[in-house]
């Protein structure tokens, strides 16, 4: 058997489950993606309609959260379309609206412990297929976690303000 035909029947498998891979990684990532954007205007709009005694605290945190979705955001799209070859969505998941500070505050923690729910499955895609992303594998670990840490963070804080342990 010669060296080509060797090299056909070992690499093409390979090639085509790492592109199959990729393309379901850039679904879950574009979903995600979404999500972000979702959060960040949700965060900002909620920002502005907070008011009363010692609201500005409160303010600024709220638009503090929306900076590291903003962020999330870019790290998300660069993972989709430099390691993934993909097109980042334009798309927008849906938006919650909130009258009170006590119901901003919970709207956004039941967002964010979602989005942590569906960052950790991406996750366990992204660990499942490590032999399929040899040049990427690290890279999107290493994003994906860091994003999931920021998304406990809020959570964290959220919870906080609510004065929940
Ligand atoms: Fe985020
Ligand atoms: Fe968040």
């Amino acid at each position: 058997m010669s060296f080509s035909k060797v090299l056909n029947i070992t690499c093409l498998p390979i090639i085509n489950m790492s592109s199959k891979v990729k393309e379901e990684l850039v679904n879950m990532l574009n979903k995600a993606l979404e999500l972000e954007h979702a959060a960040y205007v949700q965060y900002l709009s909620h920002a502005e309609i907070v008011d009363g005694l010692n609201c500005e605290p409160i303010i600024e945190r709220l638009k503090e959260i929306a900076s590291d979705e903003a962020k999330h955001q870019e790290i998300f799209r660069t993972l989709i379309g430099d390691y993934l070859g993909g097109v980042p969505s334009m798309g927008i998941a849906e938006t919650k609206s909130a009258k009170t500070i006590q119901e901003i505050l919970e709207v956004n923690l039941e967002d964010e412990k979602a989005a942590v729910d569906f960052y950790v499955q991406i996750l366990k895609k992204i660990a499942q297929e490590k032999e399929n992303l040899p040049y990427e594998y690290l890279k999107l670990e290493h994003e994906v976690r860091h994003v999931i840490m920021d998304e406990q963070e809020h959570i964290a804080e959220l919870k906080k303000l609510l004065g929940l342990k």
